[in-house]
């Protein structure tokens, strides 16, 4: 039977989510939103351009949460995107609101489902969907580390030239500017980056990829990237629906120090294992002194938002 998947949300990233899906063939997505006609507009247009790529998706859209009924996963990319000069935190309060409400929605019409979060800012919005959903933590988990990678990689690849396939790197941390690329385990082609690029200019693109959203919010100036975020949620999904068992990060929570990175209770962008099942395992990794106080002082600023998701009236989680 074709597996079920709801895009809550059907703006620039939960259409451009469809698109890539849609070109799977196997599946059933139904693309949800509050703004009336607009996602029956944007399946019906994407459905009828599958004859052209010979795909046999099926696609739906709705304002009305009983056609997302018993889905097997639910993706909520919900929520305002960031203006110019605003941080991601700048939204904590009205895109909490959103999210625990889609959450509660979505979840009621489909209690088994494996939840995927987008939305911003995001390790903090995963904290409001666990909360709401009441699911266990390994259904429930967040889309940045495979996007915060693949900027990483990119600019790396434009940096020496050779193909993107060539370049293996671990974006870990919030999906903040205080994101933590490790340098001590990336490498092209199998030779250590540092060997590669001079340290000013690898600190460069580290300090580019830190502000890799920023970058792109400037340059649009209406809304946020939406090509790179909708791919990795597209690879997440193809790996919880081919029970693929990838390593990829994603904004995982911890519980009581899972993969042993020294964080507890937190929902962390981190290496782990995708599967049918959802987050199989967060995947221990071998740290630098330096990466390790990276990704605490990373893990301190999400700690900080969810302290504040709990000072809300009334309060978003308890
Ligand atoms: C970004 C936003 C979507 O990093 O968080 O582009």
């Amino acid at each position: 039977m074709r597996k079920k998947i709801t895009i809550v949300g059907a703006g620039q990233t939960g259409a451009t989510l469809a698109h890539w899906l849609a070109q799977r063939g196997d599946t059933n997505i139904v693309l949800y939103d509050i703004v009336e006609g607009m996602p029956q507009g944007k399946a019906l247009d994407l459905l009828e351009a599958m004859p052209i790529i010979g795909s046999d998706a099926h696609i739906t859209g709705t304002n009305n949460w009983d056609e997302t009924a018993n889905s097997d996963i639910v993706v909520i990319t919900s929520g305002l995107p960031r203006k110019p000069g605003m941080s991601r935190d700048d939204l904590l309060k009205v895109n909490g609101d959103i999210v625990a409400s889609c959450t509660r929605n979505a979840c009621e019409k489909s209690p088994n489902a494996i939840l995927i979060l987008l939305s911003n800012p995001l390790d903090a919005m995963c904290h409001v969907a666990l909360h709401t959903s009441g699911f266990p933590p390994e259904r429930v988990f967040g889309q940045a580390g495979i996007l915060d990678t693949a900027r990483f990689r990119a600019f790396l690849a434009m940096e020496t030239g050779v193909s993107v396939n060539e370049v293996n790197a671990y974006v870990l941390g919030g999906h903040g500017d205080d994101m933590v690329p490790l340098l001590g385990s990336t490498n092209i082609g199998g030779v250590p980056v540092e060997k590669l690029i001079p340290a000013d200019r690898l600190q460069a693109i580290v300090e580019r990829t830190r502000k890799g959203g920023g970058e792109i919010v400037s340059l649009l100036k209406t809304g946020s990237a939406f090509y790179a975020p909708s791919a990795a949620l597209a690879q997440m999904i193809d790996a919880v629906l081919n029970d693929r068992k990838r390593i990829l990060p994603c904004a995982v929570y911890t519980g009581s120090n899972a993969g042993g990175y020294g964080v507890s209770s937190l929902y962390l962008g981190l290496p782990a294992r995708i599967g049918a099942a959802g987050v199989e395992e967060i995947v221990s990794m071998d740290l630098t002194a330096g990466e390790q106080a990276a990704l605490h002082s990373s893990a301190a600023s999400v700690q900080s938002l969810v302290d504040a998701l709990r000072s809300f009236d009334p309060p978003l989680i308890p």
